[in-house]
């Protein structure tokens, strides 16, 4: 079953977003099946954007990730990775239309609350990179359902 990596970021945990956010999700239909909250490092920060490090903006980028917890997720289900990015919305929330997490919830490139895995490849290496396989819980395998 497909998988992808969702995260939000600093500024929508600080602003008491994360579990409403991670509510869309559920009632979409998604299994969360590993969530937590952290603090990124700017190692994690650096190889999670790595494909970005020429960018003007990757000092800025890092800083601001780094700049409180996030709040990380693995979402299962069919068709997740591309259904995920339709939700979240355009990166730059003034294009993201309304009803999309970003369209509804920030106004800024730079503080656009969530990223989403943008294809099969990014979301393993997410994935990986975020969670260890113990964090990974197949709901259906679980011991309540
Ligand atoms: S995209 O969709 O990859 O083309 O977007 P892009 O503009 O290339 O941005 C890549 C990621 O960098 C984030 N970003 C920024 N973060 C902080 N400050 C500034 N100024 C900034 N500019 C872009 C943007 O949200 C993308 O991050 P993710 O986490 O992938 O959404």
């Amino acid at each position: 079953m497909e998988r992808s990596f969702v995260m939000v970021k600093p500024d929508g945990v600080k602003r008491g977003l994360a579990s409403s956010i991670m509510a869309r999700f559920e009632a979409k239909g998604y299994r969360i099946c590993g969530a937590k909250l952290m603090q990124m490092s700017e190692d994690l920060a650096k190889t999670h954007y790595a494909e970005h490090k020429e960018r003007p903006f990757f000092g800025e980028l890092v800083s601001f990730i780094t700049s409180g917890p996030v709040f990380a997720m693995v979402l299962e289900g069919e068709g997740v990775i591309e259904e995920a990015r339709k939700m979240i919305g355009k990166t730059d929330p003034k294009e993201a239309a309304p009803g999309t997490i970003r369209g509804d919830y920030a106004i800024l490139k730079s503080e656009n609350i969530i990223h989403g895995s943008d294809s099969p490849e990014s979301a393993e290496r997410e994935i990986s990179l975020f969670f260890s396989s113990e964090e990974i819980i197949e709901q259906s395998s679980a011991a309540n359902v």
